[in-house]
């Protein structure tokens, strides 16, 4: 396939072949709170905890294999968690989710149901000779379901059930290219394996990279299966193009040094061109020890990425927030709550992206094609140029900003674009712009302030959009496009509904970044001298007086 156009079109384009992304509940765009292994119930609430008495927003929190009885994918260890749903519905009070690992690989124990089970319904791939193929993961020998038999992924997805019925809220699908532990040769599965790809047969060899995608198509099922009211939620390692019809992605287990977070920027933009536009990257690095300064400026990144998680691994130290210093708490602090404000603006691009198929993150090309060099300063939306800091001992940094006007998002000073700047960023700071003409929907709380950065010139500019729903399910939803055009010395906001959700509160606060002389909303004065003024969040149009 050709794509002929500009690049945002052709990625979209793209999206439209493969499939455009799922949309994902509200509480997957939050901060994710992860460690292998958070070990048994006491802990988990520990943590839990630890982010409410210290005021850090968290959305969920992540088991790793221990919670299982000795790796046995689907089964839950009754010592570590006696009540595993009195401790999911517990935590859901606090808004926190609890999500669950699972492995392709099935222990291949004779006394286990999951493998008496595959081997009578024959959904494990087999050798030529007709042997299981057996590999060692953390359980051992294990045997793998063939993803690419109809029957296999249908009986997989009947599995969910199992957890579900627990309260877990998400699934997060590890060692699913498929990896395998190996002395010697590959660490995957034989290419030999035979496997049915979809009833026409062929082998691993052709299959392999689809694994999966496959396996994703099986979780999706189960959970859309077994509580339809509510969306689906996969966290991938392993993918294809296609995947994020199901799933998002994490890029496993990276370095704990400076090269791994600039190059986690790189692979972001590129995977979000790809077809996966959802992924992070373990903050700190995987197996490592981040010092503060390396974890400081990771989170900062992190937290304007899609997924935003901290994982660490067994053999490291512990990496919630407060295992540094209290400075360290207070920037990531900071970070979370900023993010929490922006939820709205994240959950307006997953919206997009599931309609449109123009993904949450842009690379600056996507502004200019001119910039198609820059790999270290990234687009959220079509508003927010991400800047972060990716090298050691750095306190400020370069910032190539498109043309047009762009304000400081913490401070509102415009500073005018089609150079590259010198940004102040000290450890805590992460350089983030707006773009002028754009309009960013703010959390207040249940309230939303609508944010708009002054134009510069006439035309048509950038604009914005809010969407919004119950956050999660198939309900009514409501979808707010605000068109902004300058002529004269007056610039025009217009709002146009589509929709029938009916939001929490009736109006928007509303303030505009920049300089203005005076401001109606559907032709009655309001005054912005002190900051925002509340509107009605039914208005029409907006006219402000430069
Ligand atoms: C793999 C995963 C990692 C996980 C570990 C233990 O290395 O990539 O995220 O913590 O397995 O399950």
């Amino acid at each position: 396939y050709m794509f002929a156009g500009q690049p945002e079109d052709n990625v979209a384009r793209y999206y439209d072949l493969i499939g455009h992304p799922v949309m994902p509940p509200r509480w997957a765009l939050g901060y994710h709170q992860c460690r292998w292994s958070y070990m048994n119930e006491d802990e988990v609430r520990e943590i839990a905890e630890g982010f409410k008495k210290r005021d850090l927003p968290l959305s969920a929190i992540h088991l790793d294999i221990h919670y299982m009885d000795g790796y046995r994918v689907f089964t839950v260890d009754e010592k570590r968690f006696p009540d595993l749903k009195d401790l999911t519905d517990d935590l859901l009070k606090d808004d926190i989710r609890v999500v669950t690992i699972l492995d392709p690989g099935v222990k291949t124990d004779p006394e286990y149901f999951l493998y008496r089970e595959g081997r009578e319904k024959d959904v494990f791939m087999k050798l030529p000779d007709g042997e299981e193929v057996h590999a060692v993961v953390w359980p051992c020998w294990c045997a793998f379901p063939d993803f690419s038999d109809p029957v296999a992924r249908d009986w997989w997805a009947q599995q969910y059930r199992i957890l579900l019925d627990r309260g877990i809220s998400g699934f997060w699908h590890d060692m699913n290219e498929p990896a395998a532990f190996a002395a010697w040769g590959g660490c995957t599965l034989p290419t030999v394996a035979v496997q049915k790809l979809e009833g026409r047969g062929g082998t691993h060899l052709e299959a392999h990279n689809l694994y999966g995608l496959q396996e994703a198509m099986a979780g999706f099922e189960g959970q859309r299966r077994f509580r339809p009211e509510r969306r689906p939620w996969i966290l991938s390692r392993s993918g294809w193009p296609g995947l994020s019809r199901y799933a998002w992605h994490w890029t496993g287990d990276s370095e704990s040094n400076w090269w791994s977070l600039e190059q986690t920027l790189r692979i972001l933009m590129n995977m979000s061109v790809s077809g996966i536009p959802y992924t992070g990257a373990d903050i700190g690095g995987f197996g490592g020890k981040p010092d503060k300064e390396l974890y400081t400026r990771w989170f900062e990144a992190a937290s304007m990425m899609p997924f935003f998680r901290v994982h660490s691994a067994y053999f490291t130290p512990r990496r919630e927030p407060w295992c540094y210093d209290d400075e360290t708490l207070e920037i990531t602090r900071f970070h979370l709550k900023r993010r929490y404000s922006l939820l709205s603006y994240w959950y307006t691009l997953a919206a997009a992206a599931t309609r449109t198929g123009r993904t949450p993150v842009r690379p600056m090309y996507m502004e200019d094609v001119a910039m198609v060099d820059v790999d270290d300063q990234f687009m959220t939306g079509n508003a927010l140029l991400v800047a972060p800091v990716v090298r050691k001992g750095a306190n400020s940094r370069q910032v190539r900003l498109p043309a047009g006007t762009w304000y400081d998002w913490e401070t509102g000073s415009a500073v005018g674009g089609g150079r590259a700047i010198d940004v102040p960023a000290p450890l805590g700071s992460m350089p983030l712009f707006a773009k002028g003409g754009s309009v960013v929907p703010f959390d207040l709380g249940d309230a939303v302030e609508l944010r708009l950065f002054m134009p510069e010139g006439d035309g048509r500019f950038t604009g914005g959009e809010l969407y919004r729903d119950a956050g999660d399910g198939y309900g009514a939803w409501l979808l707010e496009q605000f068109q902004v055009a300058a002529e004269g010395g007056t610039v025009t906001v217009t709002r146009k509904a589509t929709g029938d959700f009916v939001p929490a509160a009736a109006t928007f606060a509303f303030r505009v970044v920049g300089a203005c002389s005076s401001v109606t909303v559907d032709g009655t004065a309001i005054d912005l001298s002190d900051g925002p003024a509340e509107i009605l969040s039914t208005f029409t149009s907006i006219q402000i007086t430069r």
